[in-house]
């Protein structure tokens, strides 16, 4: 089959905010992600998860243990139960301070002490609305987990989703692994598993992939992906084994998207390799020192 055309070296990664901009605010919840929209990413990102009655909501965990202040595992849960929960006050910084906060971090003047200390469970669809209404392009990736029990629903809620809101066709007969994604999609949909990532392809084939590497194998070194993988999305960890990964992937046509960037001199590493898209807990901060750099 024919290759896609080599990817050059984009002039300046796209930023994305990492669980919103989790290292200022609670990971996943309305603030991170305002803060960040206001701080100058260029992109969410997002985990999703399902709760026992079929609702998406941005939980990384297995369990709210360490996010909120009850305890339970997602999948046992009702949306109703997880909109009771305080996902926000674990964090330290909130809900107590949201003027220091401000005081801290000037770009967050305008953004209301209510968003900054709000609470509640954050559903896939509050997000979307979000990134909607944002009043700028501000694109979403999206990282579905892995609960076994829901196996290949959370991929057909997902696309279902996305179609509501006009990110994606409404599922239909499966299509081609190998249909080229739309590159200017707002949404980009992430796994650690490729049957995942294959499942999102038949069924939104337009919507770009992105496989997450925390290892190399059983995937080749040489930066080939399984077929209906867009992009390539190996941990910083991994671009430190083999830098010349990033140029083997564009040489493939892979875009690289690298995850979890927040030290400057982590961020110049990644820069220098030429890297897409640089996914940082710490999107404010990481756009400034690339403004600079
Ligand atoms: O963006 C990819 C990254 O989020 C994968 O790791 O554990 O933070 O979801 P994790
Ligand atoms: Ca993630």
């Amino acid at each position: 089959r024919t290759r896609p055309a080599a990817l050059a070296a984009p002039a300046r990664p796209m930023i994305v905010a990492h669980r919103g901009a989790s290292s200022t605010v609670a990971e996943h919840t309305l603030a991170a992600y305002e803060v960040a929209i206001d701080g100058g990413a260029d992109a969410l990102e997002c985990d999703v998860r399902m709760t026992r009655d079929g609702h998406l909501v941005c939980v990384h965990d297995r369990t709210v243990n360490r996010t909120s202040d009850s305890r339970g595992v997602v999948s046992d849960l009702d949306l109703s139960a997880l909109d009771q929960m305080d996902f926000s006050s674990w964090h330290g910084t909130l809900p107590d301070s949201a003027d220091q906060l401000v005081a801290d971090n000037p770009y967050l003047a305008g953004v209301s002490p209510d968003r900054l200390e709000g609470g509640g469970v954050l559903t896939l669809e509050l997000l979307l609305g979000l990134v909607r209404d944002a009043g700028r392009d501000v694109r979403l990736l999206i990282e579905t987990k892995h609960p076994t029990r829901y196996a290949g629903l959370v991929e057909r809620t997902l696309v279902d989703v996305l179609a509501r809101f006009g990110l994606a066709g409404r599922p239909g007969p499966p299509a081609s692994l190998r249909q080229p994604a739309d590159p200017d999609s707002p949404v980009v949909v992430m796994s650690f598993a490729p049957t995942a990532v294959r499942r999102v392809k038949l069924l939104a084939p337009d919507v770009p992939t992105v496989l997450l590497l925390d290892r190399f194998l059983p995937l080749r070194r040489d930066g080939l992906l399984p077929t209906g993988v867009t992009i390539a999305g190996p941990g910083l960890h991994l671009l430190r084994e083999d830098p010349g990964y990033v140029e083997r992937a564009h040489a493939r046509g892979h875009p690289v998207y690298v995850w979890t960037v927040d030290r400057p001199a982590d961020v110049d590493f990644v820069l220098d390799l030429g890297v897409d898209t640089v996914i940082t807990d710490r999107p404010v901060e990481v756009a400034a020192h690339i403004a600079r750099s």
